[in-house]
């Protein structure tokens, strides 16, 4: 039995903050408004020169930095993001380069909001059948580039950053019980069925435009809680844990209400779910590991403890990670 391990964190947000004031200056809005609906007080949006890319490789150097790896020993970079660079090649390949791991395989991911509880999947597969021992596994975007800033109904949920993990696969890990360390039990799913309440109006095959993201909040919301519920419920059952044990839920942070609502359906305290929102706003693939790395750093998430990721998004797509720090 061969377990990943978490070996470090980072990540990395624009230097520009835009409070909900400012954005009350461009559309019929209000401060009030969006606290109370939503729990976003501010988000961090990217300026000239600030991309995908260059967010991406602040929070992998950020991670190698934490895990106290050299970039020459990661052998796989999975990086999921609905705001590339370039349509092609991969954001990942630009990370890569930028790191000076030149050769190891490199390639992004698109679900959307749940991009990286999918790409951790990935990353953990491929290091469990032996193709990589190393893995940098990376959530960013820059959704600031997607929004209609117009429509008032979106423009003011979402930010931009970056979180990266460094996974290692660990042949001496000799248990599979929920008390030894690294990812535990993932589940993934998707339902195409529901493509128009959450999408991008472009795309280079359908518009040759990038478009401007489209969600229709209100039905979204109602999935979210009911998926995410069930989702949490599967990755429970299967690591044979009860909902008491999980010291932290580290959710896609797309609204406070969500958060609170989900806590409630599976009936863990609110103490124990990590909120991000209020300060990055929902930052789509990189929400995940932008909190996780908060809370990492501001000493809530402690080694020893027991994680559970959670996301759901475009697609639609959601999924559940359940990890051993
Ligand atoms: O990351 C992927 C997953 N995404 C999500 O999980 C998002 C899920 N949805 C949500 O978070 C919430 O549905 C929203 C925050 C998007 C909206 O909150 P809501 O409580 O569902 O509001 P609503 O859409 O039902 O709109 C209520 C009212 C409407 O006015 P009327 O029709 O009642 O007169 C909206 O026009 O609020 C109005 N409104 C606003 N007012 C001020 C919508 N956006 C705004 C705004 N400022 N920015």
């Amino acid at each position: 039995m061969t377990r990943s391990r978490l070996r470090g964190t980072g990540s990395a947000l624009p230097a520009n903050v835009v409070t909900n004031a400012e954005l009350a200056e461009r559309v019929d809005t209000s401060d009030e408004w969006i606290v109370e609906r939503t729990g976003i007080r501010q988000r961090y949006i990217a300026e000239d020169g600030e991309t995908t890319s260059t967010l991406a490789i602040a929070a992998a150097r950020a991670a190698l930095d934490d895990a106290r790896i050299e970039a020459g020993e990661i052998d796989l970079i999975v990086l999921a993001t609905a705001t590339p660079d370039n349509t092609f090649p991969a954001t990942a390949t630009k990370v890569q380069h930028a790191l000076g791991c030149n050769g190891c395989i490199a390639f992004d991911v698109a679900a959307v909001c749940s991009g990286f509880l999918y790409a951790l999947a990935t990353a953990d597969s491929m290091l469990q059948s032996g193709m990589a021992k190393r893995a940098l596994v990376i959530g960013a975007e820059t959704f600031s580039r997607i929004l209609d800033w117009e429509d008032r109904t979106t423009c003011v949920l979402f930010g931009d950053g970056a979180g990266a993990i460094v996974i290692e696969r660990d042949d001496a890990s000799s248990s599979d019980s929920a008390d030894a360390p690294g990812i535990i039990s993932t589940r993934l799913h998707a339902d195409g069925a529901q493509h128009d309440l959450l999408y991008v109006d472009g795309g280079p095959s359908t518009t040759q435009t990038v478009g401007h993201l489209r969600m229709k909040g209100r039905e979204v919301f109602r999935h979210a809680v009911v998926n995410l519920a069930s989702v949490l419920h599967e990755v429970i059952e299967d690591a044979g844990i009860s909902t008491d044990d999980i010291d932290w839920v580290v959710p896609h942070q797309a609204n406070a209400r969500i958060l609170d609502a989900t806590a409630r359906k599976l009936g863990l305290p609110a103490e124990k779910i990590v909120v991000t929102v209020d300060q990055h706003a929902n930052t789509s693939a990189a929400s995940v590991p932008l909190a996780l790395d908060t809370a990492r750093r501001d000493g809530r998430i402690k080694d020893g403890d027991l994680v559970m990721l959670e996301a759901m998004g475009g697609g639609f797509t959601w999924g559940a990670s359940l990890i051993r720090i």
